[in-house]
């Protein structure tokens, strides 16, 4: 079977995004030993099961969450098929001791304002992210607020070109995806970094909260996520030990 292309999905709009968040229960602790070997090799199962038509991104929250433990990121042209993985990942050993804490969707979208940024801007906005690992993934679900959708293009343009303007600088060391929520979840975009260099991450959020655009944030996290970007077998490591 031919596995989804990955670059593809990751970069064409009109793609779903789920993140899907657990927590496991202590009682997965207290398992001997050999009932939680599997846990790789299930789950291996399942990834590869969906494989052809869903990219699934694993992440390890434990250790650095009070809330949760792990994190599914799942990419599709089908919601529904995010729903039949997620199905088979709660009916493995691990998932019946998981309980879903939370869990976004979005679409990905062409830019709505990026067409209209000056043409400085613009070439700006095409700093490549430099080489190298980039171990830990934030997501931060964000609703804004009524005034927001009622104001004008034009003003939200100005806004979101103030909102590049800041974060340009980090372009460098942080990597993003935007997804669109309004109606999928009670959030309207779920934004989703990774990043080797927290401490960047955390001054451009301070950025961004000194611009105008953040008066119409009703919501801006709660929860941020974060969590290290891990393989099924740091997964397995980690449940089986
Ligand atoms: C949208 C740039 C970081 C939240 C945008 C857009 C650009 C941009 C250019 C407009 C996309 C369009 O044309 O539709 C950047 C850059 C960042 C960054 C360069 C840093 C490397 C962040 C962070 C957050 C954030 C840290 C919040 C946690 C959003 C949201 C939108 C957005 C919610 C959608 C706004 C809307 O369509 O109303 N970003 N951003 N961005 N960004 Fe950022």
């Amino acid at each position: 079977a031919q596995a989804a292309d990955r670059e593809k999905l990751l970069s064409d709009p009109g793609v779903f995004g789920t993140f899907a968040v657990f927590a496991v229960d202590d009682a997965w602790w207290r398992l001997d030993r050999e009932a939680r070997a599997k846990v790789g090799e299930e789950i291996k199962g399942v990834l590869d099961k969906h494989g052809e038509q869903v990219v699934a991104d694993l992440y390890l929250l434990r250790g650095l969450s009070d809330r949760a433990d792990l994190m599914l990121r799942l990419h599709s042209t089908d919601l529904a098929r995010h729903q039949h993985l997620v199905l088979d990942f709660l009916a493995t050993s691990l998932g019946r001791y998981l309980h879903n804490v939370y869990t976004f969707h979005g679409i990905t979208k062409p830019a709505n304002y990026v067409p209209g940024f000056s043409d400085d801007l613009k070439a700006a906005m095409k700093t490549p992210p430099d080489p190298g690992p980039k171990p830990y993934a934030i997501v931060v679900p964000i609703r804004k607020d009524a005034d927001w959708w009622n104001q004008p293009q034009a003003a939200r343009l100005e806004m979101m070109q103030e909102h590049a303007q800041v974060t340009t600088p980090y372009l460098k060391t942080v990597k993003r995806k935007l997804y669109h929520a309004s109606g999928l979840d009670d959030l309207d975009f779920i934004t989703y970094f990774e990043t080797a260099r927290l401490d960047d991450f955390h001054n451009l959020i301070l950025a961004l909260e000194r611009i105008k655009e953040n008066r119409h944030n009703r919501r801006f996290g709660h929860p941020i996520l974060l969590g290290t970007v891990c393989t099924v077998g740091d997964l397995a490591e980690v449940f089986a030990r």
